[in-house]
C-alpha cells in the first residue's frame, strides 16, 4: 500500500512538471548564478522571474534565488525544479567537483516539485557526481519527489550522441525520473535509448533566435518532452518573444517560421533583461 502511495506522489509531482495534456514542458532555467554569479540577464533576478514566469511551465532555480526574489504568493501553482548540487565557481578550472548542497527536507519545505542534480560523466569527479545523484534519488524517492539529472558536459567532452547517450543512460540507470541533456545529431536515438524516462534539452550558450528555436523544434520532434532553456531566453533582446515562441513550438506544434513570427510580433515592445 505504501508503494502505491509513493507512486501517486511521484506521479502527481511529475504531472506538475510535465503537463499531462501533451506530455510536454517548457522549463525556464535561472539557476546559473550558483556557479556563474551575476549572469547577464539574471542580475536583476526578481525582474527576470516576474517577466518570464507566466510563460513557462516550471522554473529551474536555486534556494537563494527563490528566497531572495519570489514572494510566497507570486509562485501560484507554478512548480519549482530545485537545484540541489553546487559547491564550485567559474573561477575554478575543474567544475565537476560538486557536492549535494540542499537537503531533501529543505526541498520539501520549499514545496519543490522536483530536484536537480548535475552529473559530470568523464570528468575528474565523475564518481562523486554520480553518487550525488544516487544519494539524492535515495532520499527523494522516499518522499515521492522526482529527481532531474543534468548531464553537465566536462570541458573535454564532445556533445555528440555517443557521449550524451552514455551520460543520459547512466543517469537513467541511477533512477533519475527526468534527464536534462543537450541536443545532438541523431537525437531521437538518445531519446529511444533512455525511454520511457523523460528528456528535456538545455539551450546552452546564447546563440540566436532562429538557432535556438530550431533546436527546440528538432528536440521535441525527436521525442524530447521539452526544453529547459535559460540564456537563449533571458539574454535575448526580446526575452518575452523568445519564451512565447518556444512555448508555441513545444505545446502548440508551431513550426520555426510560425514561432519566429510570434517572436517578431513581440519585438516592438521588447526590453532586454539586465
Ligand atoms: C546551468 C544549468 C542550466 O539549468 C542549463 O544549462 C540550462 O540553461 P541554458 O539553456 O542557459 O544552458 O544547469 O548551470
Amino acid at each position: 500500500m505504501v508503494q502505491a502511495y509513493l507512486d501517486v506522489g511521484i506521479q502527481s509531482r511529475m504531472n506538475r512538471i510535465i503537463t499531462p495534456k501533451d506530455n510536454r514542458v517548457v522549463m525556464l532555467a535561472v539557476d546559473h548564478p550558483y556557479f556563474q554569479g551575476p549572469t547577464t540577464g539574471l542580475r536583476n533576478m526578481s525582474r527576470t522571474i516576474q517577466t518570464l514566469l507566466p510563460y513557462c511551465d516550471c522554473l529551474m532555480t536555486t534556494r537563494g534565488a527563490v528566497r531572495s526574489n519570489i514572494a510566497p504568493g507570486d509562485l501560484g501553482s507554478k512548480p519549482i525544479m530545485l537545484r540541489v548540487t553546487g559547491g564550485n565557481s567559474v573561477l575554478f578550472e575543474e567544475l565537476s567537483d560538486e557536492k549535494l548542497t540542499v537537503t531533501i527536507r529543505e526541498a520539501i519545505r520549499m514545496d519543490a516539485a522536483g530536484v536537480a542534480v548535475s552529473v559530470y560523466i568523464g570528468s575528474a569527479y565523475q564518481q562523486q557526481t554520480i553518487v550525488n545523484l544516487t544519494d539524492m534519488i535515495n532520499h527523494a524517492e522516499e518522499y515521492g519527489i522526482p529527481v532531474l539529472a543534468v548531464t553537465a558536459v566536462g570541458k573535454n567532452m564532445a556533445r555528440d550522441l555517443r557521449y550524451l547517450a552514455l551520460a543520459s543512460r547512466i543517469c537513467q540507470d541511477a533512477g533519475a525520473r527526468i534527464i536534462k541533456t543537450y541536443y545532438c545529431e541523431e537525437f531521437s536515438k538518445l531519446v529511444d535509448w533512455v525511454a520511457p524516462t523523460a528528456v528535456v534539452v538545455a539551450g546552452g550558450k546564447y546563440s540566436s533566435p532562429p538557432d535556438a528555436l530550431q533546436m527546440a523544434y528538432h528536440s521535441v520532434q525527436a521525442g524530447a518532452a521539452g526544453v529547459d532553456f535559460g540564456r537563449n531566453i533571458f539574454q535575448d533582446e526580446n526575452p518575452l518573444g523568445m519564451i512565447k515562441a518556444i512555448y508555441a513550438i513545444v505545446h502548440e506544434d508551431h513550426t520555426v517560421k510560425e514561432a519566429l513570427d510570434i517572436y517578431h510580433a513581440c519585438l516592438p515592445h521588447a526590453s532586454k533583461l539586465d
